[in-house]
Formats: C-alpha cells, structure tokens, sequence
C-alpha cells in the first residue's frame, strides 16, 4: 500500500515536471499617440491704467446734494489733474486753495481753506468784499487778493485793517466724510 501510493506521487511528479512552463504572454505595447493640447489664445493682459494709482475722484451722492454737500477739490497748477481734498492734505497751521461744484460740470467755485492749530478746517469764499476780485494768493497767515492789495486773516477772514476790503469774507462749515472734505452750502 505504501509502494503504491509512492508511485502515484512519483508519476504525477513526473507529469507535473514534464509540464512546460507557459510562456509569459507578451505584452501588446500600444503606443499611444500623445493628445494634442488644445491651443489656448492667451489674451493680452490690458496695460495698467498709469492713473489706476490715483485716487479716484467720487462724485457727490443724491443725499449729499440734498444736503448741501459739495467735494472740495483743488488742482495742481492751472492745467494739472483734479485731485479730492483728503483730511490729510493740510495739516495745521497751512491752507489751500480749492474749488467746488454744485453739480458734475458746473462752474468751479472757488475756496479758500484753512485748518486751524486745533485741527478744524475753515472755508470762506475766495471772493473780495471790495471788489470781487477772486483771492488767488494763500499762505497758512493770510488771503491776500491782488487787485488791491486786501490781506484777510487765514483763521477769521477778518481783512487787515489797512486793507482797502472792511467786511470779512463769507466763511462755510467744512464736514469731514471717509477722509475727504466737504464744503456746506445752503
Ligand atoms: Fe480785492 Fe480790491 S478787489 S482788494
């Protein structure tokens, strides 16, 4: 019994030998043909705006029309870019010159602005009350108007008393909103 089952392992050792190995099956290569990219148009970027830096100029809103609000604004030069008169344009003791409009396109009216030491800001109109010539010179003491010769005090608009002007110039309250100057009228 032992023999026999020593031959059936034999012989099918045998066979199991005899067996060929099988081949490793060949692997097909495809060769993939690469994808075309799709061509994407690249736009050119716009050229930056050399006046995106500026800041821009915003226009009075309905309700601050309503309220008599004008954007005080003042321009550098005679033909230089309009620029809004921000809190920080003046500092204590200086004054500017500055004009507003009533409405977009409107006449430029012009303004004498002032900030005091305490740090409120002063407007009065740039009008001489001798003559109505328009006050173009401004230092941080005085208003002086060159028809003739009228020097105003830059913290009262109060005219020197040798000034040929004897009244003071029509002073505006000034109303600070996010940053920029605004000019009350009625
Ligand atoms: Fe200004 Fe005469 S109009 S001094």
């Amino acid at each position: 019994m032992a023999l026999a089952l020593t031959w059936i392992t034999g012989s099918s050792a045998f066979a199991a030998s005899k067996k060929k190995p099988s081949p490793t099956p060949k692997k097909k290569v495809v060769e993939k043909k690469p994808t075309p990219t799709p061509k994407t148009s690249v736009k050119p970027s716009p050229s930056p705006d050399p006046t995106a830096s500026e800041k821009p100029t915003p226009s009075p809103s309905a309700s601050e029309k309503q309220s008599g609000l004008s954007l005080l604004q003042y321009q550098e030069g005679d033909s230089g870019p309009v620029k809004t008169v921000g809190e920080e344009q003046l500092s204590s003791g200086e004054s500017l010159r500055a004009f507003y409009q009533v409405s977009s396109g409107s006449a430029k009216i012009p303004i004498l602005l002032h900030r005091k030491s305490t740090g409120d800001f002063l407007a009065f109109t740039a009008v001489c009350t001798h003559q109505g010539c328009i006050i173009n010179d401004v230092t941080p003491k005085t208003f002086d108007c060159a028809c003739h010769g009228s020097s105003y005090d830059s913290n009262t608009g109060v005219p020197s008393a040798l000034s040929p002007a004897k009244r003071p110039l029509t002073q505006y309250p000034v109303v600070a909103k996010n940053g920029s100057l605004f000019l009350q009228h009625a």
